[in-house]
């Protein structure tokens, strides 16, 4: 996940490529302009000009690990000979490597159990301080409450909630995280694993545990007899199946400029910025309420129905709904229009949020993230302005939005900035003959 430095929209349509950066939102989710590594730098390859914009890298930039991955590879792109879906076969079960790989002899592999607090307070402990890089003034802070959201969906296998311990401290120096998910790619539904929370101590990096963590989540992903993959990153280390921009809407602009995580425009006050990104107090749409647990099958049938239209989607069936979708306080949120018994839109969001480092007055950036929004009745713009409602209503300073599915259609209307961010989608072992475009994905993570 996630996006950093706001840039104005409409200046970028202005002044083209010299887009003004409006704030320093100095967090971990400045992949591109933090560091410009040489890997992170992306062009777009003049063969994959029918593929929409496919990111590759530089030619003179190798990936020693991923080369030897079953996924997307950058000589492949525009080659539509290949066929699409699994680049390999399912291997019988009794091929698959049965032992642990070799970790360098001061370390062990351990399972995470996240529904012992002893050891999710661990996960959380160690992810607090390890994920973040350091430098920052904004660091993303997973609550337990939402690693175990994350972490244990329905059929969850806890063998894929993978530690590294430290032999003699039996401290937590690495993780790595899979759930099953079952996506739809076109007309095929495949059973996934969808990877997360991969972090190595900030003491151990750059010494090749992570390829090690990688194909260990996957050896145990093949044990369940599971071929395939889904993950995001803020970098290019493969070919992607599509790249997605984040966008951000100030909630709380007077905050988040206090704090530094935006700064004022050029020729605007504070009452003007404050006055320019005011909500109104209640939502607007009648009908609108929170998600309740008799919503479940009628929010499945909704979604079910609205994510058809995209060519890659999650999918949900009624029990993941109850699990991702059902309001869990400090994680998830989730609102419905109910019209005369008839359940006719949804709009949700997540919350992950920023841990300010330094701040006398602040300890927090409030961060909220689109997620599945569907609009039948309400205007999709509309329902979105209750969601910016709501989510200032529950204290939210900022909400993100990736331009999937048809999000594009309301961000400017309603005063979504552009952020430096961008998140990039990787299948393992499948292969799609064209790359998507942002607005064919029906998928959030
Ligand atoms: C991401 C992280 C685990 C990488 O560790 P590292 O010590 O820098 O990397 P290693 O030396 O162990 O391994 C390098 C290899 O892993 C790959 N790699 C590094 N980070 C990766 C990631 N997030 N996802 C997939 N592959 C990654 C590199 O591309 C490289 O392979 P290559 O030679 O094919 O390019 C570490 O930087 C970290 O814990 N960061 C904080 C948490 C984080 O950002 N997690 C990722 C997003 S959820």
């Amino acid at each position: 996940m996630k996006p950093s430095d706001v840039v104005n929209a409409s200046d970028r349509a202005e002044h083209g490529k010299s887009s003004q950066i409006q704030s320093q939102n100095m967090s971990q989710f400045q992949p591109i302009s933090k560091e410009k590594k040489a890997d992170q730098i992306v062009e777009v390859n003049p063969v994959a000009k029918d593929d929409t914009s496919v990111p590759r890298l530089p030619n003179s930039v190798t990936h020693k690990f991923w080369e030897t991955q079953l996924v997307g590879k950058f000589k492949d792109i525009g080659d539509k000979s290949l066929p699409e879906g699994p680049v390999e076969p399912a291997t019988p079960l009794s091929e698959v490597k049965q032992e642990p790989y070799n970790l360098p002899s001061p370390y062990e592999w351990t399972t995470c159990d996240l529904n012992s607090d002893d050891m999710c307070s661990e996960v959380y402990n160690f992810l607090k301080v390890h994920h973040p890089d350091d430098g920052y003034l904004f660091e993303e802070t997973y609550s337990r409450e939402f690693l175990r959201w994350a972490l244990c969906p329905p059929g969850y296998h806890q063998s894929w909630h993978i530690g590294v311990r430290a032999k003699t401290s039996k401290k937590l120096v690495a993780f790595i995280s899979g759930v099953p998910e079952r996506i739809r790619v076109h007309d095929e539904v495949v059973k996934m694993a969808k990877i997360n929370f991969l972090c190595v101590h900030k003491k151990l990096r750059s010494k090749r545990l992570a390829p090690v963590m990688i194909k260990e989540v996957t050896r145990l992903v093949h044990l369940q007899n599971i071929w395939q993959a889904a993950y995001s990153l803020p970098d290019i280390r493969a070919t992607p199946v599509t790249t997605c921009q984040y966008w951000v809407r100030m909630l709380n602009p007077k905050k988040l400029i206090d704090v530094g995580f935006s700064c004022l425009r050029d020729r605007m006050t504070m009452n003007r910025t404050v006055k320019l990104y005011k909500l109104p107090d209640a939502t607007i749409t009648p009908g609108f309420r929170e998600m309740e647990q008799r919503d479940v099958p009628a929010v499945t049938r909704l979604l079910r129905n609205y994510l058809s239209q995209f060519g890659v989607a999650t999918d949900f069936d009624e029990n993941d709904v109850e699990h991702w979708l059902l309001p869990r306080e400090n994680v998830v949120y989730s609102y419905v229009v109910e019209t005369h018994d008839v359940i006719t839109d949804l709009c949700s969001f997540y919350t992950v949020p920023l841990t300010v480092v330094c701040n006398p007055k602040y300890t927090t950036v409030e961060c909220a993230y689109s997620y599945y929004n569907v609009a039948t009745k309400t205007s999709l713009t509309q329902l979105m302005n209750d969601v910016l409602i709501v989510s200032k209503q529950k204290g939210f300073d900022v909400l993100y939005a990736l331009d999937v599915m048809h999000n594009e259609s309301f961000l400017k209307e309603l005063k979504f900035d552009l952020a430096d961010a961008q998140m990039h989608y990787y299948l393992y072992n499948y292969r799609l003959r064209t790359a998507l475009k942002p607005s064919e994905l029906g998928i959030v993570f």
